[in-house]
């Protein structure tokens, strides 16, 4: 399999914030995707169902004054997202 086979096509990437730092990830991609992205071994291989089923994938958006909490394989990325809090299934280390 090839990175072009797993994400959606895309010809840009946006940023995004995780957890207080700033990330490049493609656009027209789930957030799951994008973790994917930043981290492809520990993403690849996490325990994910990757169609809304598991809920290990949850991450919480800042929205205004408060956060909403999503699933992020069945939420598209967005410019300027703030992900504020993440599901400790989510490693993101890339190990
Ligand atoms: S990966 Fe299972 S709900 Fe998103």
């Amino acid at each position: 399999m090839t990175i072009s086979d797993i994400f959606s096509p895309y010809e840009d990437l946006i940023e995004i914030e995780i957890l207080g730092e700033k990330h490049q990830v493609p656009e027209n991609n789930s957030l799951l995707r994008c973790f994917q992205f930043l981290a492809m071994e520990s993403i690849s291989y996490g325990d994910f169902c990757w169609n809304g089923e598991c809920l290990n994938c949850q991450v919480w958006l800042q929205n205004g004054e408060k956060e909403k909490a999503v699933i992020a394989c069945r939420t598209e990325v967005k410019p300027d997202m703030r992900i504020v809090r993440i599901s400790d299934d989510i490693d993101l280390s890339g190990e």
